[in-house]
């Protein structure tokens, strides 16, 4: 056991500022990101709006699935505790997520005042919630290619030299939504309902774009982890919460929570339902239609501590919140298609280990080749399951995000989705940079593998 000094001593160093090493390397060398303040309206603003007059857009009765509620920009976008004993238990709109990374990056090291000497640029613009207007009043639908003219004309005028230094390569910001929705062609056709043409301005095009979902071939983006509700701020909050869904006793064999109304045509949520309708034995449903789920987790994670496996089908885009609740529960995901998690979150969850930590079945076997989910998943033997639990709760520090202002103690235990957001892009960043500065330009765009092994 390491003597209480020794340990006060170590979190007394992860606390401080970098230092150079012993052998006086940089501890910041490569990892500098330079904030770029932006005028309030791209981002301070936005939230000033959340009431009902300003968003007049947000529609009462489907307020879950239209504008977040005042009451959930409480702690910079994690939202209220879910109870006022709850100490990392939040209500969280996950729309919220562009103020809470720009806190988190706010409190980060190795910040540079400096952009000249900055290795990545931080852009400081809430773009989800600028796009509300957009995708909710029907009068802007045909204005919606225009999501991102401002910013542009913004960058592009300001410290003009920040963005031509390195043709925007170096430029990143994060998008609280599905890439999908943000990548309309801007040119032919009518405008599609609740999407805006983002990612396709043309001044953008060199941006990395963090979004909770990245599409087919995301050289423009890359996919983080949807938040949760649960956002702990110290290391015996962590552990005892993982400890709980270790120990949790597991009736229910499968779990599926989600949209409950059965789809018109055959598909694997409706092939879920009808199981689930058969078996109620080994199969639980809770109903989280009508966003009914979205700022209350206990609705859910109560059911997701008792069941051994998670049931995650791609609803309307193929990843869903639900798939990182599942995680922190321990209860281990079964997926139906790769593009539900392994071919999106590779900084997070390390694609080669998916195997250890969570169940494939194919979606096509299931609708169409008479594969039934229960009998597949009782026929894992249970040290199996034990073993895949055990492997998922070891994976739930890295999708999860820690509160701001967290302990040092709890920064020092491990990297959480913000760090490994961080570190992604920034490798990505010096890959990009790298080939500009030798003069490779063809390499900037290459599609390398730049998921983390662990
Ligand atoms: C994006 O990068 C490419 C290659 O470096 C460059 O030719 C192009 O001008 C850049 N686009 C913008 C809008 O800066
Ligand atoms: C439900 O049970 C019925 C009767 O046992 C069976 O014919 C049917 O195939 C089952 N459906 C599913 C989806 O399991």
């Amino acid at each position: 056991m390491a003597n209480p000094l020794f340990l006060f001593l170590l979190f007394l160093n992860v606390a401080a500022a970098p230092r150079a090493g012993a052998d006086g390397a940089d501890p910041c060398a490569g990892r500098r990101i330079y904030i770029r303040h932006l005028p309030p309206r791209f981002n301070a603003d936005l939230l000033r709006h959340c009431g009902a007059d300003a968003f007049p857009l947000a529609d009462a009765s489907a307020a879950a699935t239209s504008a977040p509620p005042c009451e959930s920009l409480a702690n910079h976008g994690l939202g209220p505790r879910t109870h006022p004993r709850s100490r990392s238990w939040y209500r969280t709109d996950a729309r919220l997520l562009e103020p809470f990374f720009h806190r988190r990056i706010l409190e980060r090291d190795c910040l540079a005042d400096d952009p000249a000497r900055a290795d990545a640029v931080f852009v400081t613009y809430y773009a989800a919630l600028d796009a509300l207007p957009y995708v909710l009043d029907p009068a802007l639908l045909d204005a919606s290619a225009r999501h991102g003219e401002e910013l542009a004309g913004f960058l592009a005028r300001d410290q003009p030299r920040i963005l031509s230094r390195r043709q925007g390569h170096d430029h990143f910001l994060v998008v609280s939504g599905s890439a999908w929705d943000y990548a309309q062609s801007p040119g032919e056709g009518p405008r599609l309902w609740g999407t805006t043409s983002l990612l396709r301005r043309p001044e953008l095009a060199n941006f990395t774009f963090l979004t909770v979902e990245s599409r087919m071939w995301p050289w423009q983006e890359h996919a983080i982890p949807h938040p949760t509700s649960f956002h702990p701020a110290t290391l015996p909050h962590l552990r005892a919460w993982l400890a709980r869904a270790r120990r949790s006793r597991r009736g229910t064999l499968m779990l599926f929570a989600g949209g409950v109304s059965r789809p018109s045509r055959p598909n694997i949520r409706g092939s879920i339902l009808a199981e689930c309708a058969n078996r109620t034995d080994a199969c639980a449903v809770v109903d989280c239609s009508g966003g009914k789920c979205s700022h209350d987790p206990g609705r859910y994670m109560r059911a997701m501590l008792g069941a051994k496996f998670c049931l995650e089908p791609p609803g309307d885009t193929p990843t869903r919140r639900s798939t990182f609740d599942a995680i922190l529960a321990g209860c281990v995901p079964v997926f139906f298609e790769d593009l539900a998690a392994r071919r999106q979150y590779g900084w997070h969850l390390p694609p080669a280990r998916y195997d250890e930590f969570s169940v494939h079945i194919p979606k096509e076997t299931v609708v169409f080749g008479g594969v039934r989910i229960a009998e597949t998943l009782e026929a894992v033997p249970e040290a199996e399951v034990r073993r895949m639990r055990k492997r998922v709760l070891e994976m739930a520090p890295r999708v999860l995000y820690r509160r701001h202002g967290s302990t040092a103690e709890l920064r020092g235990a491990g990297k959480d989705a913000v760090d490994l957001a961080v570190d992604g892009v920034l490798r990505r960043i010096r890959r990009r940079t790298c080939a500009q500065d030798e003069g490779r330009p063809e390499r900037i765009y290459a599609m390398e593998d730049d998921s983390v092994e662990m």
